[in-house]
């Protein structure tokens, strides 16, 4: 297996493709759309023999920790081509991410599969989670969010508050 990190504006038009129809069919689910709201992102994808098996990305996104701005990469379409699930591939392309954003304060990412990024070192958020919007602070108290420490990350109480810029789409 070979891992590849690729910021977006480097990406062929064709790994793009295979990109969106690796996490159409993982996700059961059209991610055209989804993906094209990841603006920025850096990819990380897995070929066995040539052929694309599994895909993450993250993007660069401000999170506030009690009142404290961390420059966070937030984690999403982790994604393995179904036949080649449960292989490992997924959990190699989640650790060669880690060790490339290691410039950043803190990794986040909202779980589907909370166990599955544990084994990884991944830890849950157990305080308040909110957005920041135009109104102000509002709780979404009905979302899991789990973080990754990294070497620049501070001191953390997974008890605090955790609050996020408002995006379309999901805002976690
Ligand atoms: C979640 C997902 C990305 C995992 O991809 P994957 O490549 O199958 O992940 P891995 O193989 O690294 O690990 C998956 C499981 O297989 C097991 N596994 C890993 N290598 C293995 C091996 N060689 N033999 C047997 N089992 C293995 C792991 O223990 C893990 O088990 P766990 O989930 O109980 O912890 C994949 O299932 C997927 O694409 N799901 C749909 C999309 C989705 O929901 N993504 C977001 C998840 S939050």
């Amino acid at each position: 297996m070979q891992i590849e990190i690729i910021p977006q504006a480097s990406l062929a038009q064709a790994l793009y493709d295979d990109i969106v129809a690796l996490c159409t069919r993982a996700y059961e689910e059209e991610f055209g759309e989804i993906l094209a709201q990841f603006a920025d992102s850096t990819h990380v994808v897995a070929y066995l023999n040539g052929e694309l098996v599994s895909h993450a990305l993250w993007i660069p996104r401000t999170l506030i920790y009690n009142g404290t701005p961390l420059r966070s990469a937030y984690v999403e379409a982790v994604a393995t081509e179904p036949r080649y699930q449960g292989r490992g591939y997924a959990s190699a392309v989640l650790r060669a991410l880690a060790g490339a954003i290691t410039d950043y304060d803190i990794a986040a990412l909202s779980p589907s599969d909370p166990a599955f990024y544990a084994r990884l070192g991944w830890e849950r958020w157990r305080g308040p989670l909110a957005v920041l919007t135009d109104k102000g602070v509002v709780p979404t108290p009905d979302e899991d969010v789990m973080i990754l420490r990294l070497p620049k990350t501070p001191p953390l109480d997974l008890h605090g508050t955790l609050v996020a810029p408002w995006r379309p789409g999901e805002i976690w």
